[in-house]
């Protein structure tokens, strides 16, 4: 390694699940496999200053306000995957980052902001060394960004990606993501919109790591890890033959798994507010009276992902959204995203 001052400017969208990633092993081994799809306009942006020489220590700003705890929890990282990246902590390094969508949100900015960090690291590493390819550096992005925060190694790729061994998917692995065949998708999925709900904003009273942790001793975990294998087996067939109602069937079923999980653990706990389930209700009631495929995904919170495809039916179902949705909202939030692969 040619050690040296150097910078790199990078940015990461986050993701969100469609099959999701809850428990996980020792060494952050997912106990099922997870496919997601990569937002474009909920992102983090990060730079990283790299002052070689100097004595290992991590200063970090979060929209332009230093940031304590963060900084420690990237020095914890930074340390954990020295075995992986022999340089990294042969210096200083100050981080700045953004976010493109509000600050405590409720949206999770972990896979975004690991997925960051990850690229930057590697992008500092080409400068130093020039013994890898860009595949395989992106990989590598991939696999340290899994070591940050589990779902942000589905973040290093474009359209559905998935992490996770399943033999449904040539080249899968724990490890590390890998993108979806997109040959693979009908185009009805190739061009989806996301828009949040932001329902509650600020902290989640459980962590993800506290959420994850509590799969351990759920009596319904093995069967849900089998499940979600099953679902990985019958998404393949309706992404391949544009099966949108089964979709809409398989990925609402994936998010109240989620949190039906979460009201099994020992202690239970509930992310949902009263908004939540008003949408929701409202969602159902719409699809019932209209036909038009609007449906909902959840993250590990209160608000709600509304997915739609840009079929021709959008505009019908955005005045929906606005004129009976956003009233349940805490205050009148959306975040507008989109998936196009
Ligand atoms: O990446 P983590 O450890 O914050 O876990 C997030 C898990 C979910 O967002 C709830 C689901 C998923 O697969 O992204």
């Amino acid at each position: 390694y040619n050690l040296h001052n150097a910078v790199s400017v990078q940015t990461c969208p986050s993701n969100i699940a469609l099959i999701k990633y809850w428990g996980k092993y020792e060494g952050q081994i997912p106990a099922n496999p997870s496919i997601s799809y990569t937002l474009n306009n909920c992102r983090t942006n990060t730079e990283m200053e790299f002052f070689a020489d100097e004595k290992f220590s991590v200063q970090t700003f979060l929209g332009g306000n230093e940031e304590l705890k963060f900084a420690s929890k990237i020095e914890k990282f930074f340390q954990s995957i020295e075995k992986y990246l022999p340089w990294i902590l042969s210096g200083k390094y100050i981080i700045r980052t953004e976010n493109t969508f509000p600050h405590s949100s409720g949206i999770a900015s972990s896979a975004s902001g690991f997925g960051a960090i990850a690229k930057c690291l590697m992008d500092l590493d080409e400068k130093f060394s020039a013994a890898e390819t860009h595949n395989f550096r992106l990989k590598k992005a991939s696999f340290l960004a899994r070591l940050g925060s589990g779902s942000a190694c589905r973040s290093l790729y474009d359209g559905l990606v998935v992490w996770g061994e399943t033999s449904e998917v040539a080249q899968s692995s724990d490890f590390f993501a890998v993108q979806y065949p997109g040959e693979d998708v009908h185009s009805v999925f190739r061009n989806f919109n996301d828009w949040v709900l932001l329902i509650h904003e600020g902290e989640k009273s459980v962590s993800s790591t506290v959420g994850h942790g509590l799969m351990n001793t759920n009596p319904y975990a093995e069967s849900r890890f089998a499940e979600a294998h099953t679902n990985f087996k019958i998404l393949k067939t309706i992404l391949k033959e544009g099966d949108l109602h089964g979709f809409i069937k398989l990925v609402e079923h994936e998010a109240l798994t989620l949190h039906a999980m979460m009201m099994m653990s020992d202690p239970a706990f509930i992310l949902m507010k009263n908004g939540t389930l008003n949408v929701i209700n409202a969602i159902w009631k719409f699809r019932e009276e209209t036909g038009l495929p609007l449906f909902f995904t959840l993250d590990a919170g209160a608000n709600v992902h509304l997915l739609f495809p840009s079929n021709g039916t959008e505009e019908e179902i955005k005045t929906f959204i606005i004129r009976e949705l956003l009233p349940h909202t805490q205050n009148g939030g959306v975040v507008k995203d989109v998936m196009n692969f």
